[in-house]
């Protein structure tokens, strides 16, 4: 199926709402669960960044996970942020770990060099030009930063992308759906991740990975170029 973009930025206040009240409980767990795996040891006192963080419920899952961890989280939708803060300043055990930013990619308000661990789910498949997250991400790396960053998977026709909605969303809003469709529309497959890492020149750190029947991931650490 070829693939169909949508808009970048998720900034209408009622999109971004149904998205925050949305359950998104099992791909954000699965998300952790693979941070775990690929960093067994302590990710406290690190210092992270999430790229296109919505309503921060994967920024408040690590912060709650690792108790000393830091984490930066940008996203060019203030009405995402908006939700991200009330969610956040809710949250003692958090409040002070994380910095909200808000910024469009390719963003000057990300410090150089400076990360430990960089994070991004969902995010690709909003870009028009999938090398910004790439070139942001190599940008913001501490030498030996670990990288994940977590995606839908394109179908390959729009009758299986038809048949995931009606099996992860039967029961969501409207509104919800439609952004699901358009997602998995707009989504890459994972070839074209692999050519996307091929140009940026991370082929050999980064490596893509099918996680689930609608989810690649990508993760490595950082050589430090
Ligand atoms: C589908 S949401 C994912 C939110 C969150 N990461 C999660 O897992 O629930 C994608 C987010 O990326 C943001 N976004 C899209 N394009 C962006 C860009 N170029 N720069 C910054 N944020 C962007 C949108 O505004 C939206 O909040």
């Amino acid at each position: 199926m070829k693939r169909r973009p949508e808009p970048e930025l998720m900034d209408g206040p009622e999109q971004a709402r149904a998205y925050a009240e949305a359950d998104f409980s099992e791909p954000n767990e699965l998300f952790l669960r693979l941070l775990t795996e690929l960093a067994p040891g302590d990710l406290d006192g690190c210092r992270a960044l999430d790229l296109g963080c919505g309503p921060a419920d994967i920024v408040i899952r690590l912060l709650r996970r690792w108790p000393r961890l830091h984490c930066d989280a940008l996203d060019g939708s203030q009405a995402m942020l908006d939700l991200a803060r009330a969610a956040i300043d809710a949250l003692p055990d958090v409040v002070a770990r994380a910095r909200l930013l808000c910024d469009k990619l390719p963003s000057g308000r990300i410090e150089p060099g400076a990360y430990d661990l960089i994070l991004s789910n969902s995010l690709l498949h909003h870009l028009h030009e999938p090398q910004v997250l790439w070139r942001s991400i190599r940008a913001a790396a501490k030498p030996g930063a670990l990288v994940l960053v977590m995606d839908l998977t394109r179908p390959a026709s729009a009758g299986q992308a038809a048949a995931l909605v009606e099996t992860y969303a039967a029961d969501a809003p409207e509104v919800l759906k439609q952004d699901f469709r358009n997602s998995l529309h707009a989504a890459f497959e994972p070839a074209e991740v692999t050519e996307q890492l091929r140009a940026a020149g991370l082929a050999g750190q980064l490596s893509v990975n099918v996680v689930s029947d609608r989810h690649l991931a990508v993760w490595g650490r950082l050589g430090g170029e």
